[in-house]
């Protein structure tokens, strides 16, 4: 596999500020062709071999902003260890319609392909949304997440809104509130 051609920009980047505008339908060639090298990247940045021959990070979504194209799409690669497949999510113009009460953390910390350092906290995120989208040929469709798939969605979701992860977190108290929600 080559590595598709994709400039993500980093934190300092005002552009990852922008608010992203709806998309009309059809897409167009171009979008197509970047959706289809988002999915590509992600999943060869989750694959050991590729993630070393190209320097990668691994990363499981990545929103168009991401590439300096104030659009909301984003794209989530959601690789199933055991079944050792990976399960493609594009969602364009999407919204939360409900979320569930109950909020998770991740223990660790969440990372972002913007992001190139550590950063200290945990961030709040509903444990189960349900998410109103449309797909790359413009038909809608509803999709129920939970824990790691439902932060992913929320993650790139903020973007899309010009919002980081880092955004959320305290940097007085990194870990404020963290007995009220689930560690995943
Ligand atoms: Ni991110």
């Amino acid at each position: 596999m080559k590595l598709p051609e994709i400039h993500i920009l980093d934190e300092k980047d005002k552009r990852l500020r922008l608010k992203s505008k709806d998309v009309s339908f059809p897409l167009s060639k171009e979008d197509k062709k970047n959706i289809k090298d988002m999915l590509e990247y992600l999943k060869m940045s989750q694959i050991e071999e590729y993630r070393e021959k190209y320097n990668l990070r691994a990363g499981m979504g990545l929103s168009y902003i991401q590439m300096g194209i104030p659009k909301r799409i984003f794209v989530v690669v959601d690789e199933d260890e055991e079944q050792e497949t990976f399960e493609n999510y594009v969602l364009i113009n999407p919204k939360i319609v409900s979320n569930s009460e109950e909020l998770i953390y991740v223990g660790e910390g969440e990372g972002c392909l913007s992001i190139n350092r550590e950063v200290e906290g945990i961030v709040p995120r509903y444990a189960r949304i349900t998410v109103e989208a449309y797909d790359i040929n413009g038909n809608p469709f509803t999709i129920r997440v939970r824990e790691e798939l439902s932060i992913a969605f929320q993650h790139e979701m903020d973007h899309l809104n010009g919002i980081l992860f880092i955004d959320h977190i305290d940097p007085k108290n990194p870990y404020k509130n963290a007995n009220q929600m689930r560690e995943i």
